[in-house]
């Protein structure tokens, strides 16, 4: 139904999503356990960021930022030049889970995103092990 709220909508906003990403990027640098992810990304991670942020707030059902500033995500080619395997797929849906309970998320909204970013997360791998 149209006036259903969006995933986006349950979040809290912009606001939340934001909050979401800082926390998952300041656990990635924080986190031992994540730092094979971390070793993949640039040496500071502000673009990182404000990318994961404007994506997020259209997959969530909300403003199109990503898609106004880069046209069509092409997410998995984008994501070509990182070796991505289990390991890596791992590590990133910990990091978000990890983030999505620090960041107090509904824990029913955050089972939804986790299965979906789960599937996400699987679609990502370019390589084995
Ligand atoms: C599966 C494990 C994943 C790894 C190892 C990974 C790693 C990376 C790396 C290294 C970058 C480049 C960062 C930069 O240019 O600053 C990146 C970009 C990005 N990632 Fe991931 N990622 C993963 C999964 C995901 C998932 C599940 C999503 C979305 C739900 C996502 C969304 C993005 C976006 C939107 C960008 C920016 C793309 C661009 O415009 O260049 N990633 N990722």
């Amino acid at each position: 139904m149209a006036d259903e709220a969006t995933p986006f909508d349950r979040l809290g906003g912009e606001g939340a999503v934001r909050a979401l990403v800082d926390r998952f990027y300041d656990l990635m640098d924080l986190e031992p356990a994540f730092s094979g992810l971390r070793a993949l990304h640039p040496a500071t991670l502000e673009g990182s960021r404000d990318k994961l942020f404007w994506y997020l707030c259209g997959w969530l059902g909300g403003p199109n930022h990503y898609i106004q500033r880069f046209g069509h995500p092409m997410l998995r080619a984008r994501h070509l030049p990182y070796a991505i395997g289990s390991t890596e797929r791992d590590q990133w849906m910990a990091c978000m889970t990890q983030a999505l309970r620090e960041c107090n998320v509904d824990a029913g909204l955050a089972q939804g995103l986790r299965q979906a970013f789960q599937g996400t997360a699987d679609w990502m791998r370019n390589r084995a092990g």
